[in-house]
């Protein structure tokens, strides 16, 4: 088998650059490790910014993305037993769409496969090589055959736990870490949302109350890493949400039956640089945010760009040499405030009572300040991408 660029993975990232790829004439098989119903099923973050539901139309995988997604002009915080809300419309004249990522991962399929291009599911034994000549290859087994893909470039959109990043030789890539000391319990129950996206910093605990449609809402809950799910029956959830979510005076959450219960980490990870020789990664397999802020997939959408398609459809190669620092430029202000909204809205056993009230102080800034606010609604509804 022969093609340009050998994709691995159909996360958000691999499918967008094939899409963005086919648009342009330029071939592509992905590679992808998992079944289509597995990855069309897992349920991720959900919010994206603006430009990353014009990329998805302007590919041409945004039709039921327009009539589904939900719209959102603004987010509340909740703090000190107060609900403020920051209102992106009037602030950026920008808003958020809600659509879950499993949707967009459905719809850029569905486009891939109705075009009749390359995709694979089910590939095992995936192996680069050739990385650093002019004849990179990856071989792998698909359907109990073993089979060679030679390109000219290979995208490494698979993901944090992929193989493309620890295929680069040791000692290359410079990597930049940090850990929480908590996580997320996240739902997903069968009851009419709130409004609005709701973040509260409370005395238990961070708490967050998101959607995914009219009769579907999505709730998360500060809890410990390693925290036992048998520990959170249905009743303790819900009492710990209204009690985190509400405020005095406020209106109470809708409740009703819990169809799915996880616990996700939480981790910042970049490594620098995010290419070597004819591989380029993009999306997690490169960094990871926090789920604060709901960055991730829309991060992942941000590294997708035309650099092959310049190099392909008019020789240069300038913007493959400059891919991975014009992707970083944003990668990084993107950390900054997925961290910065990690670190305010949760209880941290370290924290002193003096960086508590700091914390609190800094909410109230960002809620109450025109200044603060605006700054929180251009990180939230996106940066401009590069
Ligand atoms: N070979 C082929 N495919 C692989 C391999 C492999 N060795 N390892 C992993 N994959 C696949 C995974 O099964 C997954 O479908 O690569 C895909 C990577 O997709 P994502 O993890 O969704 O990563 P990305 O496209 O970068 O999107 C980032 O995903 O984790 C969320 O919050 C994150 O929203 C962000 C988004
Ligand atoms: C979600 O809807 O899953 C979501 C929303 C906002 C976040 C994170 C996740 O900050």
């Amino acid at each position: 088998m022969r093609t340009q660029v050998a994709i691995i993975g159909a996360g958000p990232a691999g499918l967008l650059l094939g899409q963005l790829l086919a648009q342009s004439g330029v071939q592509s098989v992905i590679l992808e490790a998992r079944t289509r119903s597995y990855i069309e099923n897992r349920v991720r973050a959900g919010v994206l910014e603006h430009q990353t539901a014009a990329v998805i139309e302007a590919v041409g995988a945004g039709a039921r993305l327009a009539r589904e997604g939900l719209r959102h002009h603004g987010v509340e915080l909740v703090f000190s037993h107060q609900a403020h809300r920051i209102d992106f419309d009037a602030l950026t004249g920008k808003a958020m769409t809600i659509y879950g990522q499993q949707e967009v991962v459905k719809d850029l399929i569905a486009v891939r496969v109705a075009a009749g291009l390359p995709l694979l599911f089910e590939v095992a034994d995936v192996k680069l090589g050739g990385l650093d000549s002019d004849f990179p290859q990856v071989s792998f087994t698909h359907e109990s055959v073993e089979q060679i893909l030679e390109c000219d470039f290979i995208a490494g959109c698979d993901g944090f736990h992929g193989i493309c990043r620890p295929s680069i030789p040791a000692g290359l890539l410079r990597v930049f870490e940090r850990v929480y000391p908590y996580a997320w319990l996240g739902i997903l129950a069968e009851a009419p949302p709130m409004g609005e996206i709701i973040y509260a910093r409370h005395e238990n605990g961070f708490a967050l109350h998101s959607l995914r449609s009219p009769t579907i809402t999505r709730l998360y809950l500060q809890c410990a890493p390693d925290e036992p799910l048998e520990r959170w029956p249905d009743a303790r959830i819900w009492d710990e949400l209204q009690r985190r979510l509400t405020v005095p005076g406020g209106p109470r959450l809708n409740e009703g039956p819990i169809l799915q219960k996880s616990v996700t980490p939480m981790r910042s990870f970049v490594v620098e640089p995010m290419q070597y020789g004819r591989l380029f990664l993009a999306g997690d397999s490169a960094h990871i945010v926090p789920p604060t802020g709901a960055k991730g997939m829309n991060q992942a959408a941000a590294d997708v760009n035309r650099a092959f398609v310049e190099f392909f459809k008019r020789g240069s190669a300038a913007a493959l040499r400059s891919y991975s620092s014009a992707c970083l430029d944003r990668v990084w202000k993107v950390q900054r405030f997925s961290r910065m909204m990690t670190d305010l809205l949760h209880l941290n056993p370290t924290d002193s009572p003096f960086d508590t009230r700091c914390r609190e102080a800094e909410l109230a800034y960002l809620a109450t300040s025109a200044a603060g606010a605006a700054t929180f609604a251009e990180n939230y509804v996106g940066l401009p991408v590069p």
